[in-house]
């Protein structure tokens, strides 16, 4: 049987760019684009799009029959920082959608099913640097509770219902085309918008927090990699660690100055900086690297470059 993709939450900041990658590979009109709301022309232009909300299982069940789907992608999710406004809301969306497609699974209905988990499935008794793939978990948010909780959950499907779930463990991820929500990570998007913008931005975390991140292309390219590696090559059915570069609002500061000389930094952390000293600075993802072949190819300084380019 041919592929046929489903990718819920596609409007979002990766949906967006993943659906459009997707269909260059599998073509238009085998990757149906889904959200709970209209967004972003180009993917609603480019190929088929239905309106999906993520914790109605009759609807995706009777979307997954009318395309004859076999791979979904699990995008929808409430991220860290409205995680925190929300608790129940976050907890019911993250968990409640991924019941659905592993259940999907589970009853033969799909066949492979892709899911992100995050960085912020390691809470502050983790070790922070070279975060290795086995170690303590102990996630302080609502977000990374739902990430650990599902990691556990994917495993279990695996194991006990033979399902073919696949996961990475996102890093803040960094673009220029769909902006992220409600992240911790967000700064180093936002840091951009408004240096082209207004040459100055005031950031919500302090000077010297390093957190793991990754340049968007990469992002897309480690998802795409993981769902075609060959079934027997992964061999971690909770999530995989996954890396690229480091870095602080300084680091990131200092790289854009070398293309905006006038640009400046101010600092004034509120909440998100307790999420962010709670999550590695640093990930070891040796196994990614060993098991399908896992590599970036964005540092700080091409990553910087391109993002100044596109919003510029
Ligand atoms: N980017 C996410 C967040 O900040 C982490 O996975 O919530």
């Amino acid at each position: 049987m041919d592929t046929k993709i489903l990718i819920i939450g596609a409007c979002g900041q990766i949906g967006s760019e993943l659906t459009l990658s997707l269909r260059s590979i599998y073509g238009n009109d085998n990757v149906i684009a889904s959200d709970i709301r209209e967004g972003n022309y180009e993917l609603i232009q480019s190929g088929p799009f239905e309106i999906l909300d993520a914790k109605n299982y009759e609807q995706i069940k009777e979307c997954v029959e009318k395309h004859q789907i076999t791979d979904v992608y699990l995008l929808a999710a409430m991220l860290s920082a409205t995680g925190e406004k929300h608790p129940m809301i976050a907890w019911d969306l993250n968990m409640n959608s991924l019941f659905n497609i592993l259940n999907l699974a589970k009853y033969k209905q799909i066949k492979k099913v892709f899911w992100p988990s995050s960085i912020a499935v390691f809470g502050s008794t983790t070790p922070r640097q070279n975060t290795p793939q086995f170690t303590v978990m102990e996630p302080a948010t609502v977000y990374g509770i739902t990430k650990q909780t599902g990691e556990r959950w994917c495993e279990y499907y695996h194991k006990n219902y033979g399902v073919d779930v696949r996961s990475i463990r996102y890093p803040g991820i960094i673009s220029w085309k769909t902006l992220p929500g409600g992240g911790t990570t967000d700064y180093a998007v936002e840091i951009f918008y408004e240096a082209i913008k207004n040459k100055s931005y005031k950031c919500f975390l302090s000077n010297d927090t390093a957190l793991p991140m990754m340049y968007m292309d990469d992002a897309v390219k480690a998802t795409i990699d993981i769902m075609r590696a060959d079934k027997d090559d992964i061999t971690i059915h909770s999530s995989y660690n996954l890396a690229a570069i480091t870095f602080t609002p300084d680091e990131v500061a200092a790289e854009i100055k070398k293309h905006i000389p006038e640009f400046t930094i101010s600092y004034e952390p509120d909440f998100r900086q307790k999420i962010a000293d709670s999550w590695p600075q640093s990930i070891d993802d040796s196994k990614a690297r060993e098991d399908w072949n896992w590599n970036h190819s964005f540092d700080l300084e091409k990553m910087t470059k391109v993002m100044l380019e596109n919003l510029g």
